[in-house]
């Protein structure tokens, strides 16, 4: 054969494959979300997350400083609130003493530099377990929406540097805007989960929090994962509301919607590799029927290639020591 275009040469060696590689994955890509529970010297694993701990705030420090180290610069925080402060409007969310707020200023204490992003929903204080007030069998969503405003500034008041409403209600990016803004918290950031789909995914995240939904399913606020279109138009709506990073969620089964919100808009986009997806390699792993550092590298930089400027994921620390060696 006499050909113009040999593509095996640029595959030949492992030197030439890393001067050719398009994507590169790094430390400062991810964003590594952390389940804080009451308690001191507590660390206790998840069974649907094996290797995944939700620690008490003495033993996440310590984490989140080893995090630091392996180049992570932004944690994502998750509370699992005692049941006995569970109810249906949140209560316990403004509690400027309450577990997140105290988590936040622990951290930022130990670690001033590390970027804290918050968890802003309802679920994991609500004895419905849902991301809204529930009036009858209904989640409401301007009354749930003024809770979330007031929750975002109580963060932004502990020291989050970014909030992250995870909760799919109509109008709370611009409501929290104006929130932060009436209170001159003007170095707050907002990461919108902005295309956040009804996902089976999020299974071991409940187990985590005890946040599963009591009655019925999000189907009425996360997104119906038949659609592509409907992604754009609410992340467009995020930023025009002042979104300073938006999200898709989860990753994988979604590195269309990715590419194409990532085509769509200038703010950063970010994709949360979620709780399923972890186990799922977790599990073939443990069986022997997958190489998990493999295809941890492999999943994470596919999410980057598709578009993703950061990836929250559970895989976080993982990938950051495969990365330095
Ligand atoms: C709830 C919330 C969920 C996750 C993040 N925030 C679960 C849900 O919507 O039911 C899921 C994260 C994961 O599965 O890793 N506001």
């Amino acid at each position: 054969m006499h050909l113009i275009r040999r593509n095996r040469i640029l595959r030949q060696s492992p030197a030439i494959r890393a001067m050719v590689a398009e994507t590169i994955i790094k430390p400062s890509d991810f964003i590594a979300p952390l389940f804080i529970t009451e308690g001191s010297g507590i660390k206790e694993e998840i069974s649907s997350m094996q290797g995944y701990f939700r620690m008490s705030i003495d033993l996440t420090v310590v984490e989140v400083k080893e995090l630091w180290s392996l180049g992570i610069k932004s944690v994502l925080l998750f509370i699992k609130c005692k049941d006995e402060l569970k109810d249906n409007k949140g209560t316990e969310a403004l509690n400027p003493d309450g577990l997140m707020q105290r988590s936040i200023k622990a951290i930022k204490n130990a670690c001033p530099d590390m970027v804290v992003m918050t968890d802003v929903a309802l679920d994991p204080f609500s004895t419905y377990g849902h991301d809204g007030i529930v009036e009858g069998n209904e989640i409401v969503n301007d009354p749930t929406v003024e809770v979330l405003a007031l929750m975002s500034v109580s963060h932004a008041e502990a020291g989050a540097d970014i909030v992250a409403p995870s909760d799919m209600m109509d109008g709370r990016i611009i409501a929290i805007r104006e929130a932060l803004e009436v209170n001159n918290l003007t170095r707050t950031g907002i990461m919108a989960y902005s295309a956040k789909y009804a996902s089976c995914f999020y299974g071991p995240f409940r187990d985590a929090l005890d946040s599963a939904p009591g009655f019925g399913d999000k189907k009425t606020y996360q997104m119906d994962y038949a659609n592509r279109r409907e992604a754009i138009k609410e992340t467009l709506m995020d930023v025009e509301e002042g979104a300073d990073i938006v999200m898709v969620k989860p990753a994988m089964a979604y590195l269309d919607i990715i590419r194409e919100v990532k085509n769509s808009v200038e703010v950063p986009v970010s994709a949360y590799h979620v709780s399923g997806e972890y186990a799922m390699i977790k599990a073939a792993a443990k069986m022997g029927w997958l190489d998990e550092n493999k295809a941890v590298m492999e999943s994470l930089t596919s999410i980057k290639r598709a578009g993703a400027d950061l990836i929250a994921t559970y895989y976080a620390k993982h990938a950051a020591k495969l990365i330095n060696g």
